[in-house]
């Protein structure tokens, strides 16, 4: 099972992703402000920034994106 989805928001980041290309949206502070997504407890942040960086939508559990560290 991969990590490709916030959970709180009920969005998978493949969705994040196309309504963030849609309205130019570019860091995940526009997104908090439209309250798509990772306004709540905020565990999908390391992968949406990953997301935003790269376009990668889904993600191996429990690596933190970019950094190669276990949570
Ligand atoms: S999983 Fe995104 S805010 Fe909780």
């Amino acid at each position: 099972m991969s990590v490709n989805r916030c959970i709180c928001h009920d969005i998978s980041f493949g969705e994040i992703n196309q309504i963030a290309a849609g309205k130019n949206l570019c860091t995940i502070e526009e997104l908090r402000e439209e309250e798509i997504c990772s306004t709540q407890c905020r565990l999908c942040e390391p992968y949406i920034r990953a997301m935003l960086k790269t376009g990668q939508t889904s993600f191996e559990p429990g690596l933190i994106p970019n950094t190669g560290r276990k949570r």
